[in-house]
């Protein structure tokens, strides 16, 4: 006889309708050489980016992260009334609190939701579908949406060549529900996060370790700091082990993978990974050189075009993973 206590039976849980949404605003490469000490060859080269999208003024995380809500809710054929979660993977709030799921509930009309936000960086979106996996396959919520969106033009120096031209704004979203009937799911997921290495990438001002007091600037700004060269060596280790991981623990090996949705982050880091795997390129989805980096949202938004452009099929397995500040990183093989 088990002492453990009863583990509840979980139901598998499918990726219903997907959703994104980018700021009109292009900002090319060319433009930032009139900004800072760059240039399209550099940015190009060293990163794969070629330009991304800037959220207007008065356009705020929470405004993009409803706008993708609508695209998967609409996909997925649910009412944003009938939506009992909402989780939105963020490190670009509206406000520190209260969390901007909260006001995507409101926007969205998703009254009935609890609603919350995460911050585990460009892993957002895997840590939140991970959780929305569990909560909705063990019956505590009938459903979730979990969402990726990100303004980080307003957390960038833009005299910072180091950082400013590496990122972008937008989001993604997908709703989830219990797989009843067949038609694809959630086959493995993994997580991890090492905080140890914490300074390596950070907004360091504007939290309570350094906060914007009223008529004083924090002590340290409250804009992006990243010692890239080293963030670039845990990324491609940290994404192979987890891409690894989860394919192992979905019972499959790299041969049954259709398409991995990697995090955009760099060209450079995806090659890294895609050959480490030993993996066909031409089935690695990116985006990254109309887009940049836009962290949590970047998984999201490319499962979303992914899907939308016929290049995820049902039955195909789909590897999705993600690095990001923390450390964290994150992995999940689905059935489509
Ligand atoms: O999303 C979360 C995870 N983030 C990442 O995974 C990002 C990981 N890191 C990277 O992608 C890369 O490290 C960067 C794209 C950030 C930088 O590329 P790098 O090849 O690692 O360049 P570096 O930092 O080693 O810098 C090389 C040179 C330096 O000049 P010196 O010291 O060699 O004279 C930099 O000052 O490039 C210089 N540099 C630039 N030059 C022109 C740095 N930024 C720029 C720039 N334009 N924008």
């Amino acid at each position: 006889m088990s002492l453990e206590p009863e583990t509840p039976r979980s139901c598998p849980v499918r990726v219903a309708g997907t959703g994104s949404y980018l700021p009109e605003r292009v900002m090319t490469n060319h433009e930032l050489e009139e900004a800072v000490d760059t240039s399209d060859e550099w940015i190009t080269s060293r990163t794969g980016i070629r330009e991304r999208r800037i959220a207007k003024e008065g356009e705020f995380t929470s405004h993009m992260a409803s706008e993708a809500a609508r695209r998967a809710l609409d996909q997925a054929g649910v009412a944003a009334i009938d939506i009992e979660l909402i989780i939105v993977a963020t490190i670009t709030p509206d406000t520190l609190t209260p969390a901007t799921a909260c006001y995507v509930q409101q926007q969205i009309g998703a009254f009935k939701a609890v609603a919350f936000d995460v911050s585990a960086a460009c892993s957002g979106f895997l840590y939140a579908m991970e959780l929305a996996r569990h909560s909705v396959g063990a019956g505590a919520f009938r459903n979730a949406l979990i969402i990726g969106a990100e303004k980080l033009s307003a957390f960038v120096d833009w005299n910072d060549r180091n950082t400013c031209v590496l990122f972008g704004d937008g989001a993604g979203a997908a709703v989830l529900l219990p797989s009843t009937n067949g038609g694809g799911r959630i086959l493995s997921s993994t997580l991890g996060t090492d905080g140890a290495q914490a300074e390596l990438l950070n907004i360091p001002g504007g939290g309570s370790a350094c906060p914007a007091l009223p008529g004083a600037a924090p002590a340290r700004p409250a804009v992006l700091s990243m010692q890239g060269r080293e963030v670039f060596k845990h990324a491609v280790n940290a994404m192979r082990q987890a891409a690894n991981d989860a394919i192992a623990a979905a019972g499959l090996g790299i041969a049954d993978i259709d398409l991995i949705i990697p995090h955009q982050a760099n060209l450079r880091i995806i090659d890294a990974i895609v050959e480490r795997l030993d993996f066909n390129r031409e089935n690695v989805f990116i985006n990254l050189d109309k887009y940049g980096n836009t962290s949590a949202a970047a998984v999201a938004i490319a499962l979303d075009e992914a899907h939308r452009e016929g290049r995820v099929k049902p039955g195909d397995r789909i590897l999705l993973v993600a690095f990001g500040a923390g450390l964290t990183w994150a992995s999940a093989v689905i059935e489509w």
